[in-house]
């Protein structure tokens, strides 16, 4: 075993997925693909070295939950190449995310400590083969291996070997920008892996969520290809009023939202009709993410921060492709 560390940015799903398809649940397959957009800046790194014993680092301090489940990840990557027992890993990791936010880590930090794990464990497998690794940390690490655009298929296979993402276009397809409007601290009451087993058992309109969203992928992955925004943005924000439905309509409700995330959107349909093109999206939690040309960003990002309750505005362009180096 060497040691090891990589780098792995977050992302931000413009097609959206929620809900897990039948099987393993160790498998993490989930019911419909996704599309998603790599964000510079936020990112995760973590380093892997061989231990005296297992432990874990995040961001200098320690967490029992958190370590057991990068536990039970660096299993799953050192089981998909090794019959015999793991050897004991020291595992650090910071999450170079905006402070207070609430933002998701596990894209990034899913994506960080499985490419980091496969180099240390000095694993040959291809981007492909470790996206699907990541998956079984979190759905949306698999998208998390490469820059730019990127697609989940939901695959087919029980043993998910063709459920991994796929790069569509690198970061410099599309000079974008997404800002990430801030309207809460602190985390989200409801887990996403809980929230969509609750939406799928309950919401009568999940069977119409599944059903409907290979279209929205390949409207999607037309825009992309044609970069036209506002297809893109028209099919971004039905997915993702589509899933806040889909989550309203679980028993008991998913409400991820707040007051401050409301006014926000109402305040990008404002600008959209003051000539300000501009599209909407937001994940399980409060904050809204809002997608533009680079021209218009820092005249949306003034009203969206002038909105009362919104705390921070962050301006990001597409990011970059994951990256790991073998340490000495
Ligand atoms: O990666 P997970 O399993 O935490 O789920 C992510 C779910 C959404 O963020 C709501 C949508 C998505 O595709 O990223």
């Amino acid at each position: 075993m060497r040691a090891a560390r990589a780098v792995a940015h977050t992302n931000i799903a413009l097609i959206k997925y929620w809900g897990k398809r039948p099987g393993d649940p160790d498998q993490n397959l989930p019911a419909v693909g996704s599309l998603s957009l790599t964000l510079e800046r936020l990112r995760s790194e973590t380093t892997v070295r061989p231990g005296e014993r297992d432990s874990f680092q995040l961001d200098g301090h320690s967490d029992p939950a958190a370590a057991a489940k990068v536990a039970r990840h660096l299993d799953r990557v050192w089981r998909s190449a090794n019959p015999g027992p793991r050897p004991p890993c020291a595992v650090d990791s910071t999450n170079h995310l905006p402070t207070a936010a609430g933002l998701a880590s596990s894209a990034s930090g899913f994506a960080a400590l499985t490419l980091a794990a496969a180099a240390a464990f000095e694993l040959d497998l291809d981007r492909g083969a470790l996206s699907a690794l990541a998956r079984r940390g979190s759905g949306s690490a698999a998208r998390s291996l490469w820059g730019g655009f990127v697609r989940l298929g939901r695959g087919e296979r029980a043993d998910g070997a063709d459920c991994r993402a796929r790069p569509l276009f690198p970061a410099d397809h599309w000079d974008l920008r997404l800002l990430v409007v801030h309207t809460a601290k602190g985390p989200k009451p409801i887990g996403s892996t809980d929230g969509m087993q609750r939406s799928a058992d309950t919401s009568p309109y999940y069977p119409a969520w599944v059903a409907t969203s290979e279209a929205d992928l390949e409207r999607g992955e037309r825009a992309l290809a044609d970069r036209d925004l506002a297809a893109l943005g028209a099919v971004m924000e039905h997915s993702c009023f589509k899933m806040h439905a889909c989550m309203l309509a679980t028993v008991p409700p998913l409400i991820y939202w707040n007051g401050t995330t409301l006014a926000a959107i109402h305040e990008v349909w404002a600008a959209r009709r003051a000539g300000l093109e501009a599209y909407v999206t937001s994940d399980a939690g409060p904050h809204v993410k809002v997608l533009c040309r680079p021209d218009l960003a820092a005249e949306l990002a003034a009203r969206l921060a002038a909105v009362p309750g919104v705390h921070a505005v962050d301006t990001l362009a597409p990011g970059p492709d994951a990256r790991v180096e073998l340490l000495p």
